[in-house]
């Protein structure tokens, strides 16, 4: 891994800069691949990545990684895995405004020492932070934006297809899977239909 990262990893981990470092069991940072061209965001670690100190290990996580596996992914070669916030808030409820705040410097740095060039992210919270927008996740997914330099793809978050396993045309499941591919498309060099204005999708 680079030094900078490196750097990045050993300063987060020892993260006080709010009240969610009292109750954590882990600073929950990252898995997968840190030179990835593919960096895929969460919102916030739960009680199976606080407990193991890596993102996206419980049952969101497994299916996000079938996912990944069915447009032909790798979870830990082709993707870098992290969340917008980096410690479990207790009982798993929305990070706060002043959580978020305090949070987002790290997740800033993140992205500028992996330097993706495709964002996938994943669900409301993740995507209305990341974008400063409130456009609901529903008409924001599917379609490329431009943030900052990189591609971005909003898309629902996995709990959310937990809740709603229909694979048929037209369930979130379905409409994921055609986020994905997208996605995989980039990675292959082809962006389709790129919003011209990530601030009025
Ligand atoms: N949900 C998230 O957003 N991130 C995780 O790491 C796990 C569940």
């Amino acid at each position: 891994m680079r030094v900078s990262l490196e750097d990045f990893e050993e300063s987060c981990l020892q993260c006080q800069r709010c009240d969610l470092a009292k109750e954590r069991q882990h600073v929950v940072v990252s898995r997968g691949h840190p030179s990835a061209r593919l960096m895929v965001i969460g919102e916030a670690p739960g009680a199976d990545e606080d407990a193991r100190g890596r993102p996206f290990v419980g049952r969101s996580g497994r299916l996000l990684d079938e996912c990944l596996a069915d447009v032909g992914l790798d979870q830990e070669e082709d993707a870098y895995i992290c969340n917008l916030i980096k410690c479990r808030p207790p009982g798993n409820r929305r990070p706060s405004p002043a959580e978020l705040k305090a949070c987002r410097p790290w997740l800033d740095r993140q992205i500028r020492e992996v330097n993706p060039e495709i964002l996938f992210i994943l669900g409301a919270t993740a995507t209305a932070t990341l974008l400063e927008c409130r456009t609901p996740i529903s008409r924001l997914r599917g379609a490329w934006t431009e943030w900052n330099g990189r591609y971005v793809m909003p898309s629902f978050h996995p709990s959310y297809l937990l809740r709603n396993p229909s694979r048929e045309p037209g369930k979130p499941r379905a409409l994921f899977m055609a986020d994905l591919t997208s996605v995989k498309h980039a990675l292959n060099g082809v962006v389709s239909g790129l919003a011209s204005d990530s601030s009025d999708p």
